[in-house]
């Protein structure tokens, strides 16, 4: 198989990855259950790895960041804990459901900065004409989950520091590849997976709480910390990590952040680049086949869609599977992306790439949506 679905999920993984779990499962039981081998042993490790992405994300106090189970467990606990129902929340126009639909559900007022593919400047200015002071919050992806457009969150951050408006960013697809400096954002919250562009198994993700901000619990329950209270403890992460923690996770998690940490977010990002842009001059090449790109891919990451004239995407999508390349097309969970790209109608063939593809591979998936397409 060729696997370019890494938007979903990154499913190559190094080795490192499952030794480190498995070595949890033989070695490990639960943080702050127990002062015994095993608990100390989970408790450590735990530790390392809240650590380690403080220390890539810019933050000086480990103690906030938080385990989630994914993405969108990490951006409901930041939306539940800024939102009021009926508050003014401004977003871009490519969001995905993780954010979307927590907003519907709190019955938020929400403004779209709309604006066109691959111009960070009018997203910018978007957001500035909409963003007023009293709004509950901003939220802005990093990076286009459907067309790995590259949104200008430093901008964003600008303008909400200057409107005192909280900030939430999803760097759903930026972890990993992008820098992110939390500290220089002064961001609320920065959500994102484990299992995507920091190469942790599924059931992992990290949410990013700035020094301010205040959050409310999505779960209650017990901590290992003053148990004998009922309220939930104030301060972090213990309020937001109730129940046992996903310690073969975690410690799979930490693997993946050590990998990436030692291969370089530069190079892996230069390289996703270079596999893109061969694919995308590759399937300008094909009859009937639209690529939402950039020359040179400015202002675009490691993910691409396309469609093909007359196709279905899904099909085209169930064929490629077929063929053995996984792809994903469809919606990809955002409507609001694909409606402010103008592919809300069609849906679009998405691929998308991890630092285990190689340009082999690339060729050979243009040569079999060229077969597909004749
Ligand atoms: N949000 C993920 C995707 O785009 C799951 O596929």
């Amino acid at each position: 198989m060729i696997y370019l679905d890494s938007a979903a999920t990154t499913f190559q993984k190094p080795p490192a990855v499952s030794l480190a779990m498995a070595e949890a499962l033989r070695t490990m039981s639960s943080p702050g259950r127990g002062g015994y081998e095993a608990a100390m042993h989970a408790a450590d490790m735990v530790f390392q790895c809240r650590s380690e992405l403080a220390e890539l994300f810019h933050m000086k106090d480990p103690g906030r960041v938080v385990f989630t189970m994914n993405a969108t467990h990490a951006l409901n606990i930041a939306i539940k804990s800024l939102v009021r129902r009926g508050g003014r929340v401004v977003i871009s126009g490519y969001e995905h459901n993780a954010v979307t639909r927590p907003l519907f559900a709190v019955g938020a007022d929400v403004r779209v900065a709309a604006a066109p593919l691959f111009r960070p400047e009018e997203v910018a200015g978007a957001f500035d004409r909409l963003i007023r002071p009293g709004t509950d919050a901003v939220i802005c992806n990093h990076v286009s989950n459907v067309f790995g457009f590259v949104q200008p969150v430093k901008a964003v951050a600008a303008l909400c520091r200057k409107r005192h408006v909280p900030l939430i960013i999803d760097a759903s697809q930026s972890a990993g590849l992008l820098p992110l400096d939390m500290e220089a954002l002064g961001a609320a919250f920065i959500a994102m997976p484990g299992h995507k562009g920091l190469y942790g198994p599924q059931g992992t993700g990290v949410l990013l709480c700035g020094e301010s901000v205040r959050p409310r619990t999505l779960l209650e329950g017990g901590t290992g910390s003053i148990s004998l209270r009922q309220q939930m403890p104030d301060f972090l992460p213990d309020q937001l990590e109730s129940g046992t923690h996903n310690v073969p996770g975690i410690a799979g998690l930490l693997a993946g952040v050590r990998y990436v940490r030692r291969q370089g977010m530069e190079n892996i990002c230069q390289k996703e680049r270079q596999l893109a842009l061969m694919a995308a001059e590759g399937l300008q090449q094909l009859p009937g086949v639209r690529v939402y790109t950039q020359p040179g891919l400015y202002g675009q990451l490691g993910v691409l869609s396309f469609t093909v004239e007359g196709r279905d995407s899904e099909e085209t999508g169930a064929a490629l599977g077929e063929a053995g390349v996984a792809v994903r097309a469809g919606l990809h969970c955002a409507p609001l992306a694909h409606r402010s790209g103008g592919t809300l109608e069609t849906g679009t063939v998405r691929i998308s790439f991890s630092d285990f593809n190689t340009k082999k591979e690339i060729v050979r998936f243009l040569s079999l949506t060229d077969a597909l397409l004749h």
